[in-house]
């Protein structure tokens, strides 16, 4: 699911970058470029979404509560 039409971020897109680290609103925004000129600026008003999402792809599931 797109979670920036403007620069066609995916939540993917943002659980990666969590993965890597990036899960802080300033981050986030600049590493999807969502401060640049010309975008609507309608996602970086919701940024904790990008934070929930980016949150999820920091924790790896444990293997042994997933054979349950
Ligand atoms: S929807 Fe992300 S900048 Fe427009």
């Amino acid at each position: 699911m797109y979670v920036c039409l403007c620069n066609g971020i995916t939540e993917s897109d943002v659980r990666e970058a969590g993965r890597t680290g990036i899960v802080m609103p300033c981050q986030l925004k600049s590493k999807f470029g969502l401060k640049r000129s010309g975008c609507c600026g309608r996602c970086a008003k919701n940024i904790d979404t990008f934070v929930e999402i980016a949150v999820q792809g920091t924790s790896v599931p444990c293997p042994t509560m997933s054979d349950r």
